[in-house]
């Protein structure tokens, strides 16, 4: 690779345009009445060691980067209920600023290590002073409890080169489990908040009456 500098430059730019249109719906929610479906965003730009070693290891050439590398631009969307992440979906397909490539259910369909996240692989358009650019971009759509657990996988995996101890992947699946569980419980009260609300409501319509 002549020039990571100029290679990257555009992927920055994706992630910092999409992070301001992504936070700025946060702010729209908030202005509003609704319940806010996006709780953080957050976005980077892959380093070039990283970027080194995952096309070492998954055997891509560098002048296949843009199309065979879809996380070299990351953007991720955490939220507090699992049924927001469905609001984020729709939210993300019906744009016109770009269009989505890819969608991968892994909630649905937990990884072996048990993670679990929306993701969802954009092609997005950055203007620079040599004309249009189409990038992928990777945005994952994920929970606060889905993040917690893979932040720490994701440290334990850096720690341990990949080969996390089997004792600690057990221990690993058994908290992907309680963090499946924690978001579990989280919807219901949520629901049963919701439904105490409408009783509210309704009863202090019918005395009013
Ligand atoms: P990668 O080489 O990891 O990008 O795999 P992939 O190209 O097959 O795509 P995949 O959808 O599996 O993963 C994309 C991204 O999701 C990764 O770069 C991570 O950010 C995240 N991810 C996937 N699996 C795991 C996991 O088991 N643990 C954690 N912490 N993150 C994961
Ligand atoms: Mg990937």
């Amino acid at each position: 690779m002549g020039n990571w500098y100029a290679f990257l430059s555009p992927y920055k730019q994706a992630v910092e345009e999409l992070k301001v249109k992504l936070r700025s719906l946060r702010e729209q929610y908030q202005q509003s009445s609704q319940h806010t479906p996006i709780e953080f965003v957050t976005g980077r730009v892959k380093p070039v060691t990283s970027i080194l070693e995952k096309a070492q290891r998954k055997n891509i050439s560098l002048d296949d980067l843009a199309t065979e590398m879809q996380d070299i631009a990351g953007v991720r969307i955490v939220c507090q209920f699992v049924n927001d992440i469905d609001t984020i979906v729709e939210l993300v397909r019906s744009r016109i600023d770009f269009e989505v490539k890819e969608e991968r259910d892994y909630i649905k369909e937990k990884k072996e290590s048990g993670y679990r996240s929306y993701h969802m692989v954009v092609n997005y358009p950055v203007h620079t002073i040599d004309g249009k650019k189409d990038l992928l971009v990777e945005i994952q759509v994920r929970t606060m409890a889905m993040n917690f657990w893979a932040t720490i996988e994701h440290s334990l995996n850096y720690k341990y080169s990949g080969e996390i101890p089997a004792d600690i992947k057990a221990r690993l699946q058994r908290a992907a489990e309680a963090a499946f569980q924690l978001d579990e419980e989280m919807s219901k009260i949520k629901g049963e908040v919701r439904e105490a609300q409408r009783i509210l409501i309704r009863n202090r319509e019918t005395s009013r009456n």
